[in-house]
């Protein structure tokens, strides 16, 4: 339940993060993945507000990240510099040098392309690069196919009739210090079983690889567990105990072997919300539309994706149900969060919250039609 009182003293648009429940969430993550040799690093992507940052620094993850900008941010953090892996197919010179430089834990390389040219700037400054190659597994995760990545026609990682040579080349090369495999099959997932067919393509090329002499020091299997966007007060932490209980009991792990994982959403979606304002509830010919005063430069995920969030009017005493369009005041029709939503009739200055905002939503804010970015309120 979101605390209205205080929600309605703020000037609106803005995201409201309830750390409560990202303390509640991380104390879980920590639990549930005291397994020897596992690592649990947080995505950065799903979100950089610097006070998230720091509670999430604070329970000792390591860093996900897929920018420079990234890095520096989680440097800045005070994510430990080892603790960082850098993922992304487009890495620049200038990204893989100061990964370089700040001695980041592992490079997650996509391609050959890109693994010669990490090799030239590591040569160049004496340096040896840590290195995981990505496997594009050709799992289906089940998710939007935006967000879906492990696929064989998805741009990401290297296909896996293509990896020998690759890996036979890292550990071949005196500028690479070959790490082992690193995997991500999609964001939103939200049965268990992609990851238990994930586990299993992972044992195969553990035993196809160990049949040549060639073992991993460490798996990564990325991020994707989904978050319960339809009730978020029901549901307000993911069941991290069986999803890190797949990867124990299906992922055959060799001894001392690291098994690492990038978590975003469900780390953060479900501490944040969008809090706003009716401006105006409007009658059009065959609809009635309730006009906010946040639009899809605060939360782009309903515009992109046509995800849904859950919305809700926390004022509205009203016993009187209608069916209104939620929409922003941006001029571009994508910019609505919701159709035909059943909600309590609205008033001018009501305090709408559109619910699971926290990974995606501010991060991905825009200052299009020359908008201010959203400001973001705390509960201790
Ligand atoms: N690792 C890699 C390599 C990734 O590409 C991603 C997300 C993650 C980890 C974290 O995934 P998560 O645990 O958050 O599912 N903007 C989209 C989501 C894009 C996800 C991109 N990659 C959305 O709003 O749904």
């Amino acid at each position: 339940m979101l605390p209205t009182e205080i929600l309605k003293n703020h000037d609106t648009p803005f995201y409201y993060y309830d750390l409560e429940v990202l303390r509640r969430t991380l104390e879980l993550i920590k639990s549930s993945s005291d397994y020897p040799g596992y690592h649990v690093h947080y995505a950065l992507k799903a979100n950089v507000n610097p006070v998230i940052l720091r509670v999430v620094a604070d329970y000792g993850l390591g860093a996900d990240t897929v920018s420079g900008g990234e890095i520096v941010r989680a440097l800045e953090t005070g994510f430990a510099p080892h603790s960082i892996v850098f993922a992304g197919v487009g890495k620049s010179d200038r990204e893989i040098a100061l990964a370089l430089r700040s001695g980041i834990g592992c490079f997650n390389v996509e391609s050959s392309e890109e693994l010669a040219r990490i090799e030239e700037l590591a040569r160049e400054v004496g340096e040896t690069a840590n290195v995981a190659l990505r496997v594009n597994p050709d799992v289906d995760a089940h998710t939007h196919h935006y967000i879906t990545t492990g696929l064989a026609e998805n741009k990401f990682g290297i296909g896996m009739d293509m990896l020998e040579p690759i890996i036979q080349h890292c550990i071949d090369s005196e500028n690479i210090n070959f790490r082992g495999l690193h995997f991500h099959i999609g964001s939103q997932i939200t049965t268990l079983e992609p990851f238990r067919i994930l586990c299993e393509r992972i044992n195969g090329l553990q035993e196809y690889y160990e049949s040549r002499g060639i073992l991993f020091a460490s798996i990564n299997v990325g991020g994707g567990l989904g978050i319960d966007y339809d009730d978020p007060d029901a549901n307000p932490i993911p069941d991290f105990r069986s999803y890190f209980e797949v990867f124990h009991r299906y992922l055959q792990l060799r001894p001392g072997q690291e098994l690492h994982f990038e978590l975003g959403r469900s780390i953060v979606g479900q501490c944040g919300s969008l809090i706003s304002r009716v401006l105006y509830v409007k009658s059009g010919r065959t609809k009635k539309f309730v006009i906010l005063d946040a639009g899809f430069t605060e939360l782009i995920r309903p515009a992109l994706y046509g995800a849904y969030h859950k919305i809700q009017n926390l004022t509205s005493h009203s016993d009187i149900m209608d069916k209104y369009d939620i929409v922003g005041p941006i001029c571009e029709s994508s910019d609505t969060f919701g159709t035909d939503v059943l909600l309590p009739e609205p008033r001018r200055g009501d305090i709408i919250a559109l619910r699971s905002a926290g990974a995606y939503g501010e991060v991905m804010a825009s200052q299009y039609n020359c908008r201010t970015l959203p400001k973001s309120i705390f509960k201790e």
